[in-house]
């Protein structure tokens, strides 16, 4: 039977001041990202849309979309982590090398690679975050090998093969193509550029999750300058976690006890961060869940031990939702109330307004509504993830 317990739990860890100075957190002491990403030629501030209309339907007082579908044409926010995880990575070379440290400025100079020669880097992915590094190398001349899951959408595929990535398919899930691609690297000497960490391999990640702070940096500094009063919730979308992560480092470091009421949003199909708060004894364990959620990029079975230990302590709630409220948001954003912006968004990305619409309207959730204190005056934040980036299904979804 559903109910609200199978979908909603408030975090028992919750820490409004979370001690993070030790050494295992040292790397959130880390800033150069939002300069690192202002180098990258075609960069802009992603949009932060004002959705009144929509605010007004479901009750609240605003509703902010920060639209990654824009991000350097890629369509997603994955390009943030994986190209600052490759930076970091060619810099620490470069320094074993050369004594100095590269700037921003040089990364994408030609030079680098005479001087360093080639590099393979590699990749597990539902789809954006193989697409983001294959973009990344392919910025730099670089080649890349991306590793899916045999049954991902054409067009996802297909954006990798358009930025020069050599796509290997694994009859299994995402989870077995990182024990894949771990391996394969291991064998060939390529450079493993992978979002999840895992035993002994937890630097990459790191600096993939602080690449997407820029998100968060950006919507502060648009909220600031657009005069918008600051969010009271900010639903965010977890995969392995390195989005709420993000979300959740930048709150907590910035706002401390004063932060916003952070909502992880899962696929019912695939909730392994809402599972291991509920059941996980204050561990992270594996989902139960079937993994064939429509939100391919959220079809993560196994919470990243790096993102957990930053949402156990730092993230309000977890929520899980069905496909059906993901395939709304995307109708949702894409036909859009009154005067609202139309916004193109994909399944992952329509997660957090998914949320949102499945807590406002749900009657399984409506005791989490009220435990949450969403009311009239709520002030939302939602980030769309992504775009069309399966584009035969966003078509199909939204009816065109
Ligand atoms: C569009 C989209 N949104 C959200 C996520 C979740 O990000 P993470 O895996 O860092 O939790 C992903 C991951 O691939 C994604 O592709």
């Amino acid at each position: 039977m559903i109910n609200f317990t199978n979908l909603f739990s408030h975090n028992p860890y919750y820490n409004p001041n979370p001690d993070w100075s030790g050494e295992e957190y040292s790397f959130l002491k880390t800033n150069d990202m939002l300069r690192f990403h202002k180098s990258i030629s075609g960069y802009n501030p992603t949009p932060l849309i004002s959705l009144r209309s929509l605010a007004k339907k479901l009750n609240v007082g605003n509703i902010y979309a920060k639209d990654e579908s824009h991000r350097f044409g890629i369509k997603a926010f994955k390009a943030l982590g994986a190209s600052y995880a490759i930076f970091r990575t060619i810099n620490k070379k470069w320094k074993n090398n050369y004594g100095s440290e590269l700037s921003p400025e040089e990364f994408f100079n030609a030079d680098i690679k005479r001087k360093l020669g080639e590099f393979t880097f590699c990749a597990a992915t539902d789809g954006n975050h193989g697409r983001a590094v294959a973009w990344t190398a392919n910025k730099l001349k670089q080649k890349s090998v991306i590793y899916m899951p045999s049954n991902t959408a054409k067009s996802r595929i297909e954006n990798i093969k358009t930025e020069n990535g050599k796509v290997v398919l694994i009859d299994g899930t995402f989870d077995d193509c990182v024990v894949k691609a771990a391996e394969d690297s291991a064998k060939n000497g390529w450079q493993v550029i992978s979002d999840t960490a895992y035993e002994g391999y937890m630097e990459i990640p790191a600096y993939i999750m602080l690449g997407y702070t820029t998100i968060f940096k950006e919507a502060d500094e648009q909220m600031n300058l657009q005069n918008l009063p600051s969010p009271d919730f900010v639903f965010l979308q977890s995969g392995v976690g390195g989005l709420s992560a993000a979300g959740t480092s930048h709150n907590v470091l910035k706002y401390k006890d004063k932060r916003p009421k952070l909502i992880s949003v899962e696929p019912t199909d695939c909730d392994c961060f809402l599972e291991s708060i509920k059941t996980g004894n204050g561990k992270a364990i594996p989902t139960k869940g079937k993994q064939e959620s429509i939100m391919a990029g959220l079809n993560c079975g196994i919470p990243s031990p790096l993102a957990w230990k930053i949402l156990k302590e730092g993230m309000d709630s977890f929520l899980a939702v069905t496909d059906d409220y993901a395939e709304k948001a995307m109708r949702q954003y894409y036909y859009p109330e009154q005067s609202d912006e139309k916004i193109i968004s994909g399944e992952s990305g329509a997660a957090g307004l998914a949320g949102l619409i499945a807590l406002c309207t749900d009657e399984n959730l409506k005791e989490a509504k009220n435990k949450l204190c969403i009311n009239e005056k709520s002030n939302i934040l939602l980030i769309n993830t992504e775009g069309d980036t399966d584009i035969d299904n966003f078509k199909k979804v939204v009816g065109i």
